[in-house]
């Protein structure tokens, strides 16, 4: 059996963890991903200021039912009293079960809120913040850093010893600076100086995958595997681990899985955006599922111009006629 993980008193079925993507882990890939054997997800980063503007694209991100469980909702803001407000918001309109705080984010249009990563720089105010939503939340509070806001200011330590004050339940972290966004390959033994610092769980991220697991825990030690990238056009990525640590063989992921898989996605997303959308924003994920195939140059072309959800179903059909036989 692969192991548990707990946070706070809940008890999570594996240590194999969806990351939070900003336009990408909206409810269907959340579902695919649990399918898939992940062991809790992550809604996308959510504005507290939006949702004090009554934003209606924000309030629609909103999780409404316990059928994601384990998950958690991702707040980002700069402003605590808005923060405050936020909590009280979410915790009237939507379903969750841990509320994560976003001190991670790299992106120009977050730091000019002063939040995200910003909030690596605003280290005096972490405490504050951090023990005035723990106060306020129904739900278990947890967070989402980077090592520091450049490789001159290195502070995940001080920030987890802090979070750990202030009665955070967990935090993850990403194992790069805001300045090194995603590039380069992240700095593990840095989060492993975050691990032996605090007894609150930590949750490891960066480029994790099936390939280097074992590597990345010998190094961390950390309590638990966060994946983003790694999940999209792969939502098995999550029972591979599983697999993997249960020392089970790997289960080939044929095209006629990937195709399957690509089309159930494909489906939960039309029903979510309608088809105007839904078919548009799919173009770029649909790619990843065939990536790597023979042929799978010819059905992407077909992919990324299709334009309504017969076009789909056609290259679908193409695809299992021509190359399934
Ligand atoms: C498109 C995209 C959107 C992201 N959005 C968020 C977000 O909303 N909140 C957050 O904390 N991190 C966000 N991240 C960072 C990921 O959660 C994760 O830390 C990062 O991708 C590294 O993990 P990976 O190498 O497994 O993808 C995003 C990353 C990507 C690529």
């Amino acid at each position: 059996m692969a192991k548990k993980f707990e946070i706070g008193n809940i008890t999570l079925p594996n240590r194999y963890i969806l990351a939070p993507m900003a336009g990408y882990t909206n409810e269907p890939l959340r579902k695919m991903a649990r399918e898939g054997g992940a062991g809790l997800v992550y809604t996308e980063m959510i504005s507290a200021t939006a949702l004090a503007y009554n934003n209606q694209k924000t309030f629609d991100m909103l999780p409404r039912d316990d059928s994601e469980n384990p998950l958690a909702l991702q707040l980002f803001g700069g402003d605590k009293n808005i923060i405050l407000n936020a909590i009280d918001f979410v915790e009237k309109e939507a379903k969750y079960d841990f509320l994560d705080f976003n001190m991670g984010c790299p992106v120009p249009k977050v730091m000019k809120q002063e939040a995200g990563s910003y909030w690596l720089k605003r280290q005096d105010e972490v405490y504050d913040l951090l023990h005035s939503m723990v106060q306020k939340s129904h739900k278990p509070v947890i967070i989402k850093i980077r090592l520091g806001f450049d490789k001159k200011h290195i502070n995940a330590v001080e920030i987890a010893k802090i979070a750990e004050q202030a009665g955070i339940k967990a935090l993850a972290v990403h194992g790069r600076t805001r300045d090194e966004y995603y590039n380069g390959f992240p700095h593990y033994e840095e989060i492993a100086k975050v691990k032996n610092s605090v007894s609150i769980p930590v949750i490891a991220n960066g480029n994790i995958d099936l390939n280097n697991i074992a590597e990345v825990e010998k190094i961390t030690n950390a309590d638990a595997f966060m994946i983003g990238r790694g999940c999209l056009g792969n939502p098995l990525i999550f029972t591979d681990l599983i697999n993997s640590e249960e020392g089970k063989p790997f289960i080939e992921h044929t095209l006629e899985k990937q195709i399957n898989l690509m089309k159930k996605h494909f489906d939960m997303i039309i029903n979510y955006m309608g088809e105007y959308n839904g078919v548009r924003y799919f173009r770029g994920l649909s790619v990843l599922y065939v990536k790597g195939f023979d042929n799978a140059k010819y059905i992407k072309n077909k992919l990324i111009s299709m334009n309504t959800v017969d076009d789909f179903n056609s290259i679908i059909k193409e695809t299992k006629d021509y190359y399934l036989k």
